[in-house]
């Protein structure tokens, strides 16, 4: 407790990153050391996630996305996607109280035609139930592709096109921002990976292009709020130039 205030406390408030970008990985790993079966794995990455998206909340950053399903998580064995998909419902289910007691403005980003129903209206529900929230605004990529949002916003700005709405000489890197399911948001500042991967696996692809990037070795069940205060004061001592000098 303790140390996690001293390392707190090394934190400059005025320069938080924005919008932070998780990619929680390393779950099934978590449980093979344990012995146990992935499920559990998951299970206790959604505890993490709770604890995270709380620390980051208290610290004051205004955006979080954490990369909890991707497009390509499907060709996992149906057993383990079964059991995602009930843990991310009751997620859903249980955020509602928790993380909105904790004033978290909840959104799913991702395609949604894929669930089923039950969770299709559940993410209506807490998106509606926390939307007047005035906290950090945690997006949960779920079904979620780099790739995918990106022609999402393709085809939309295609229909604008030819209902006449815009001309082609009006498609700038605004207007697609303007059409990824982060409309409106800032682009990410700093991006997280646990689990010792260093690559995208198609996460945020427009959004990450100015993002610093933090790579740690640790699982994601085990990473704590204390390994979030690091990354963010790595991030500050980075020299962000943005191909200026
Ligand atoms: C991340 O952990 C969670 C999801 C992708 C849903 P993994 O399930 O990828 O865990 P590892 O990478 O196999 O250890
Ligand atoms: C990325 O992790 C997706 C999520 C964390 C939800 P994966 O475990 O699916 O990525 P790869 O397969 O190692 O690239
Ligand atoms: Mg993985």
């Amino acid at each position: 407790m303790l140390f996690k205030q001293k390392k707190k406390k090394e934190i400059d408030m005025h320069n938080l990153p924005r919008h932070i970008g998780v990619i929680m990985d390393g779950n099934g790993r978590w449980a093979k050391k344990r012995g146990l079966p992935r499920s559990a794995g998951h299970s206790a990455g959604a505890e993490a996630l709770k604890k995270i998206v709380t620390e980051a909340n208290d610290l004051g950053v205004k955006y979080i996305t954490v990369y909890a399903f991707s497009t390509e998580n499907w060709k996992r064995p149906k057993e383990e996607v079964d059991y995602l998909m009930n843990l991310l419902l009751n997620y859903l289910k249980n955020a509602e109280q928790t993380l909105s007691g904790e004033n978290v403005v909840i959104r799913a980003i991702g395609s949604r035609a894929e669930f089923s129903e039950e969770i299709r209206e559940q993410i209506v529900k807490t998106e509606e139930f926390t939307k007047n929230n005035t906290g950090i605004v945690m997006n949960i990529a779920l079904n979620y592709g780099g790739r995918e949002e990106i022609a999402t916003a393709a085809r939309r700005i295609a229909e604008m096109t030819l209902d006449g709405k815009i001309k082609p000489e009006d498609i700038d890197d605004k207007l697609i921002g303007e059409n990824l399911y982060t409309a409106s948001q800032p682009d990410v500042d700093l991006l997280i990976r646990t689990s010792g991967e260093q690559r995208l696996s198609n996460f945020m692809l427009w959004q990450v292009s100015y993002a610093e990037m933090w790579f740690t070795d640790k699982l994601w069940p085990d990473f704590k709020p204390s390994d979030l205060c690091d990354a963010i004061i790595d991030f500050q001592n980075r020299g962000r130039r943005f191909g200026g000098v």
